[in-house]
């Protein structure tokens, strides 16, 4: 890989999200939206917590008073399994739904991406892994996407990551399959809680650092991360010390979409990587996960990355005598603001041991993250690099 290659030895292309509402006070569009997409009756996908704080009564409210019924399914768990979704799939079969609204942070998004992956083709998900469902006859339910969280960026992305009943991960994906529209309000979010903001902040953040620095190529998923690590870096802080501050949570939630669109036209990198290895052995906050890898993968990084290391620290006010320094400084940049949320700073924290460290890398290397990242780790020092985050 040359980093910064001259655009006219470069060749790439985009696909945005098709349809993206942005602003403070926009979840009351959200009605008037499913209807003007033909909805009569929509599942809204969420899970127990914001049905608990009536969020998702609240939500529902805004379909009903468009003249959609809306039947909640507040089932999905951290980490969905195909169980919630071959749930979802079953009601939406039985009762008449032809919408779809996901409510809540990843999980519930990428459950509900599941289940339209599902409804339309028929496939398991061993199936849908590998072939995907994009020659699949008939047409997705459409589908809109609300999220409660800054972070996963997975209203923007054609993936979703579930789990089987044994705890394997599945990663799959679908154009077909996007949501046709997301709502971001960032009033959502004003209740999330000062450290599942700090942790998806953070996943936020090493979204648009992974896309940024790993091998595959486009300027303009470039511009959205850069933009995207900016803005985390000028605004976690308060919206982690005062939840309350709209300013601070409308910069962070256009930082994870950002990202989001970022990762849906570079991917990420060995952080996501390791990390997805380390969340099919236990069950663990993806960005807790992600804040403990993040040191030992910029070190280890730091030479082949070096230019783009010394953007990230020119974007987060770093300064330095020469390109190496700056690089430098951008990584202790990117340690300190992990530090300053607070978030994991070691595996065992989480409940990693010494013994599961083989079966890590053996997981590790196979991911699509950890390949793509700008200096690809031997399986030796994919072990390295656990021992080191330990
Ligand atoms: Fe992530």
């Amino acid at each position: 890989m040359e980093l910064n290659d001259p655009l006219h030895k470069v060749t790439f292309s985009v696909t945005w999200p098709p349809g993206t509402t942005f602003g403070v006070g926009t979840i009351s569009t959200l009605g008037a939206r499913a209807k003007a997409r033909g909805a009569t009756r929509a599942l809204l996908v969420t899970d127990a917590g914001l049905v608990k704080v009536g969020l998702a009564e609240k939500v529902a409210g805004h379909l009903r008073s468009a003249g959609v019924e809306a039947v909640v399914f507040g089932e999905v768990k951290p980490n969905p399994t195909m169980a919630e979704v071959t749930e979802g799939v079953a009601m939406l079969r039985k009762d008449g739904f032809d919408f779809l609204v996901a409510l809540g942070g990843g999980s519930s998004i990428d459950a509900a991406k599941v289940m339209s992956m599902q409804l339309l083709s028929g496939r398991s998900i061993e199936e849908i892994e590998t072939k995907g469902v994009d020659d699949a006859q008939g047409t997705p339910i459409p589908f809109i996407v609300v999220p409660s969280t800054s972070g996963t960026g997975s209203e923007a992305t054609t993936g979703a990551l579930v789990k089987d009943a044994s705890g394997k991960k599945y990663l799959v994906r679908s154009v077909r399959c996007r949501p046709a529209e997301s709502i971001l309000d960032p009033e959502l979010t004003v209740t999330v809680p000062p450290r599942m903001t700090a942790s998806t902040g953070m996943d936020a953040f090493i979204h648009a650092l992974g896309s940024y620095t790993n091998v595959q190529v486009n300027p303009i998923g470039d511009i959205c991360a850069q933009e995207a690590m900016r803005l985390v870096n000028a605004n976690l802080a308060t919206a982690i010390a005062n939840g309350a501050d709209i300013a601070a949570r409308s910069a962070m939630m256009l930082a994870s979409h950002l990202a989001g669109i970022a990762i849906s036209m570079k991917g990420n990198d060995a952080i996501h990587g390791l990390s997805t290895a380390v969340e099919s052995v236990i069950d663990c906050t993806h960005g807790e996960s992600l804040s403990a890898l993040m040191p030992h993968v910029l070190r280890f990084n730091l030479d082949t990355a070096a230019p783009r290391y010394a953007n990230i620290a020119r974007l987060m006010g770093s300064g330095g005598k020469d390109e190496r320094e700056l690089a430098a400084n951008g990584v202790e940049a990117m340690i300190g603001l992990r530090d300053r949320a607070g978030t994991c700073r070691h595996l065992a924290e989480l409940g990693i041991r010494a013994d599961m460290v083989e079966r890590l890398t053996a997981l590790a290397a196979k991911g699509r993250s950890t390949q793509i990242n700008c200096r690809r780790p031997s399986n030796e020092e994919i072990k390295a690099l656990y021992e080191a985050a330990l």
